[in-house]
């Protein structure tokens, strides 16, 4: 299978590189951008075309983005500019480096890149893998199949704030709070998650992951808890699976019609 280009759209870094379908690997080092601030439609459409032609890239693009998305279209904003609430992600990038880029959700991006390639394979139970960063994303799998656009990092928390400015990287950032107390906020939102959906795998991914170890003694949940395996690079991945996937579709001419979430 020929290389597809996977890029991840972040709150802090927009990041992308080739991926080896076949295996779940990059075949490059990630080419990273910081996300430009504010983070409107055409600032990171030149990000992306930057990655693209960084690449020397003719293709398909995967893109894992940071909100709902449907049909290709951004539906919400928490970690990037307003404005993109209604605009197509595929359009909008796909003008900006001349190919054609199929979008979904960042944390879907990174559960299906988990779920095929990582922590999560062979896995026939329920699954919920999170990604810690400067927001908190969720992908929910049952049997293997996601329900996607899921945002549990939404869910309405302490002080009516969400459980994301509560507990993910960014919250932690902001708030100045040690890791340790982070690991115990943390824990609160798995034990809350365990008693919603009974899952039998937690999957933990994003930038965060990379401190597992750090922090693993301080989960109680009764479920399994993995790290991801393909670290931070599972969103890049998902992304490229996901475009070699819908451009399939959309070569069929069902492009816009394949089932709703993007
Ligand atoms: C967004 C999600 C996204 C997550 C991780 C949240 O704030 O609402 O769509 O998956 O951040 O980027």
């Amino acid at each position: 299978m020929n290389p597809i280009l996977g890029i991840d759209v972040g709150g802090s870094g927009v990041k992308g590189s080739l991926v080896d379908l076949d295996q779940g690997t990059l075949l490059q080092d990630r080419y990273r951008i910081p996300t430009p601030q504010p983070a409107t439609p055409a600032a990171v459409a030149d990000a992306v075309a930057q990655i693209v032609a960084f690449f020397n890239y003719k293709g398909p693009v995967g893109c894992g983005f940071p909100a709902i998305v449907k049909n290709g279209v951004a539906q919400t904003a928490a970690n990037i500019d307003k404005s993109w609430i209604g605009t197509s992600i595929e359009t909008t990038f796909g003008k900006a480096c001349g190919n054609p880029v199929f979008a979904t959700n960042d944390a879907d991006a990174a559960g299906m890149a988990e779920m095929h390639f990582g922590a999560g394979k062979d896995e026939e139970g329920l699954v919920i893998l999170i990604t810690i960063g400067t927001g908190l994303g969720t992908a929910i799998f049952y049997k293997g199949m996601l329900i996607p656009n899921t945002e549990l990092g939404h869910l309405i928390w302490k002080n009516n704030k969400i459980a994301e400015a509560y507990c993910s990287s960014g919250a932690r950032e902001r708030l100045k709070i040690s890791r340790e107390e982070w690991a115990g906020r943390f824990n609160k939102y798995l034990l809350h998650l365990e008693l919603l959906f009974s899952p039998d795998l937690f999957i933990l991914g994003g930038g965060e992951s990379k401190y597992f170890d750090t922090f693993k003694d301080a989960l109680t949940t009764n479920a399994r808890v993995l790290p991801a395996q393909l670290l931070n690079n599972a969103g890049i991945i998902g992304a490229a699976a996901y475009a070699e996937t819908h451009r399939r579709v959309s070569l069929h001419g069902l492009h816009g019609r394949h089932g709703g979430h993007g």
